[in-house]
């Protein structure tokens, strides 16, 4: 019996593929590369000591993938696969509703069709819009300002549907709040293509020297000092909270939603006073005007995925910068 993990050679499901071999799981990678490097999977093996079969396949060639589920006994499936730049999703939203969608409903055909009905679906605190206060219950009313958030909302709404019309499946959509941080071995890490837009590879990359400063976009929110807040979550904290999740598909069934974050809210000033401390690298910044589309603050509540899945963060933001900087300044050039 194993796990199926859509996107595993991807930031997120790199990690969580090293949990899950760790605890010992039996796992099946699929990813199609559009945004990650084969050399990550020799790096799963060399940290875990485990194999595990990966396929390099697209989830929507859907003979391709349904050909993964006939030579493997898939018991659940954790789907990481999509596109995740916001700023992307404007500029092409049609690659962002395709993949993201058409990913989903091919996934979720392949799997009733193999009979495969329990998933863990990457979602986002991006689904909480703008206009609710933090700390965010999994409640609330749900909005999005952009595609890939919008992508993410009816990801959820899809899995929801598929539950109503059959009561056999067992689903738990999770919402991430912000992830950063890397493996404490420095081995696996976030290796984003091109000018980072989030914050932490951001830093690290100035912190390296590959670029010359960060750029703090607005000191005039209403926070502690000015400067936007957010939830940061460790990928290894995040990572753990999956494995709480495929125990919890196991044994029910139904649709579960769980916010996963630390529930305490750090500003971008913390987040660099807390890197250069935590490091002993000065990280030049410059304030400039506010990003469009950014909130000014978003954490979670995360007393749910604690009653339930028995599931909370153990790491700092110090051992988030700690773990950021090794990954990068080991690896400067990524994988
Ligand atoms: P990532 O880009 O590092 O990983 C996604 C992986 O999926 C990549 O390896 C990519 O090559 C693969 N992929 C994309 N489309 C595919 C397709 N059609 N077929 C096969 N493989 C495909 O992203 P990540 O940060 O690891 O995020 C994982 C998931 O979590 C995504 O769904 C993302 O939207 C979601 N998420 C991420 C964050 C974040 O800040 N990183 C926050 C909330 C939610
Ligand atoms: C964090 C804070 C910025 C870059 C995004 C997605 C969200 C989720 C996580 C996928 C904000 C500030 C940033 C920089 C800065 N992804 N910042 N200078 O926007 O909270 O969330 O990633 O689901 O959906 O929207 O993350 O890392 O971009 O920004 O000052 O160069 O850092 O304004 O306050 P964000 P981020």
């Amino acid at each position: 019996m194993s796990i199926l993990i859509t996107g595993g050679a991807g930031y997120i499901g790199s990690h969580t593929s090293v949990e899950l071999l760790n605890a010992g799981y039996d796992i099946v990678i699929v990813d199609n590369f559009s945004n990650s490097k084969p050399e990550v999977l020799n790096r799963i093996k060399e940290l875990t000591g485990k194999g595990f079969k990966f396929y390099e396949v697209d989830v929507l060639d859907k003979d391709a993938l349904s050909q993964v589920f006939s030579e493997n006994h898939i018991e659940a499936v954790i789907h990481f696969a999509g596109l995740k730049s916001v700023g992307e999703s404007v500029a092409m939203p049609i690659n962002y509703y395709y993949n993201n969608i058409t990913g989903n409903l091919i996934l979720a055909e392949v799997m009733a069709k193999h009979n495969v009905k329990k998933i863990v679906f990457s979602s986002s605190a991006t689904v909480y819009g703008m206009n609710n206060i933090s700390p965010l219950t999994e409640d609330l009313p749900l909005s999005t300002t952009n595609p890939y958030g919008s992508t993410k909302l009816m990801g959820e709404q899809i899995f929801q549907d598929i539950y109503v019309s059959d009561n056999e499946w067992s689903i738990a959509l999770l919402r991430y709040f912000n992830p950063i941080g890397a493996h404490e071995s420095g081995r696996i890490g976030e290796d984003p293509k091109g000018i980072p837009n989030n914050i932490m590879p951001y830093i690290t990359q100035v912190a390296v020297g590959k670029r010359e400063k960060l750029n703090v976009f607005g000191d005039d929110y209403d926070t502690h000092d000015g400067t936007g807040v957010r939830d940061y979550i460790h990928v290894v904290d995040l990572a753990k909270g999956h494995l709480k999740a495929v125990e919890k598909i196991m044994g029910t069934k139904g649709v579960k939603i769980y916010n996963l974050g630390t529930g305490i809210g750090y500003s971008v000033l913390d987040l660099v006073k807390n890197f250069e401390e935590a490091t002993g690298v000065k990280v030049p910044y410059v304030i400039t005007k506010r990003r469009p589309g950014d909130i000014a603050a978003c954490f979670s509540d995360p007393t749910k995925a604690l009653k339930e899945l028995n599931w909370k963060t153990e790491k700092t933001l110090k051992d988030m910068c700690k773990d950021s900087w090794k990954w990068q300044s080991n690896n400067p050039k990524g994988y």
